[in-house]
């Protein structure tokens, strides 16, 4: 008995030890860090079931493996969560680009009813009356958490999540054996007979531009994306052109995400007519078929997954 008192005594020594040196710690936490911890927080959801983190999740390159996400209370939203790495170089945000900028876009899935559904004055009182985040808004803002400094650490940490080392990236600085024979056909397929290049371009593989592939017909496709905050006409089923980078591990694809593996998505470049008939608008790019061979195909799908970047290949 003595002895299983003393073993307690030194593990709840040992527990205060690691709580006095992270406590010590969090004098040198960054705003990138306070941010992870908000992103991972459930604290910022109405009824605490679930995190930016539930939906945006770090094995698929925070994106996410269902169709469309689940927000508090099971509810369903209309689209697919993006992956969100590579964000810093972006000039828009969400499908159809209604913000202009990161600072903007990470306060509302918190307030979107369907997501996380908690007015952002309540979402600051909770911080306020969390004395861990009351003192790391403190140290890092000199002041105590409001709207401001939260959108600016969720940024901050979202803003770290680039992916640049990939076998693409390897291969472009020169070494040959980083992407296999077929990715490289691949990547020849991808800048021409398959036109991705002229829409996915950049280091990125976005424009930020906002184009039409032909997934809106008005009736079962009825998402209007761009145009429903343009009013434009033109924009009539425009959606941003997502990035490339990581694109292997986040099925499924597309605003609707009803693309389920990379080979569905190249089957419908290939022949758009043969999944949607009678779409509106479809680009002039995707005008005509692009008579891509089974092997070709093959070839850009390689060429897709040597776009992973070697984080998200490893097992956690
Ligand atoms: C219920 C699931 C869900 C939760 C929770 C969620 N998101 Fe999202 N996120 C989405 C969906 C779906 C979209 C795309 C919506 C659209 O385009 O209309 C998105 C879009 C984004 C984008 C824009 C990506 C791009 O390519 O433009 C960012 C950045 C982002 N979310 C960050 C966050 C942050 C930060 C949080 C927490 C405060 C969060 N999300 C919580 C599902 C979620
Ligand atoms: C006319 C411009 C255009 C061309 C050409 C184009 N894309 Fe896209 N791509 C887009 C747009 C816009 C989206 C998003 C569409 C949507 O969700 O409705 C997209 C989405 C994707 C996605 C889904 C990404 C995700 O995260 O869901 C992949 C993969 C993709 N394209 C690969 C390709 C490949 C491979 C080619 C060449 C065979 C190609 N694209 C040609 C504009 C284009």
């Amino acid at each position: 008995m003595k002895h299983a008192l003393s073993v307690f005594f030194l593990l709840g020594m040992a527990a205060l030890g690691l709580t006095a040196f992270r406590l010590e710690r969090r004098e040198d936490l960054t705003r990138e860090e306070l941010g992870r911890l908000l992103f991972e927080d459930k604290l910022l959801s109405a009824d605490r079931s679930i995190s930016c983190a539930s939906c945006h999740i770090s094995a698929f390159a925070f994106g996410d493996t269902s169709a469309v996400s689940l927000g508090v209370g099971g509810q369903k939203g209309t689209r697919n969560t993006p992956p969100i790495t590579n964000m810093s170089f972006r000039s828009s945000f969400f499908w159809d680009g209604r913000a202009a900028t990161l600072e903007e876009q990470v306060l509302r899935p918190i307030e979107n009813p369907v997501e996380m559904a908690l007015p952002l004055s309540e979402a600051v009182s909770r911080l306020r009356a969390d004395a861990r985040y009351v003192g790391y808004f403190q140290v890092l803002y000199g002041r105590s958490p409001d709207t401001t400094a939260l959108a600016n650490a969720l940024a901050a940490f979202i803003r770290t999540l680039e992916t640049a080392d990939t076998p693409f990236d390897r291969w472009m600085r020169g070494d040959q054996q980083a992407m296999s024979a077929a990715a490289v056909r691949g990547r020849a397929i991808f800048m021409k007979k398959g036109k991705c290049f002229d829409c996915h371009f950049g280091p990125d593989f976005t424009g930020d531009e906002f184009r039409n592939i032909g997934l809106f017909d008005g009736k079962d496709l009825s998402d209007p994306g761009r145009f429903a905050i343009t009013k434009d006409s033109a924009d009539l089923g425009r959606f941003k052109v997502p990035g490339l980078r990581n694109v292997a591990v986040t099925a499924p694809y597309m605003h609707h995400g009803a693309f389920r593996t990379l080979r569905e998505v190249i089957d419908y470049y290939d022949t758009p007519d043969r999944f949607v008939p009678n779409s509106i608008g479809r680009d002039a790019l995707l005008a005509r078929p692009l008579g891509l061979t089974e092997a070709e195909k093959d070839d850009l799908e390689a060429f897709l997954h040597a776009l992973t970047d070697d984080r998200f290949t490893r097992k956690p």
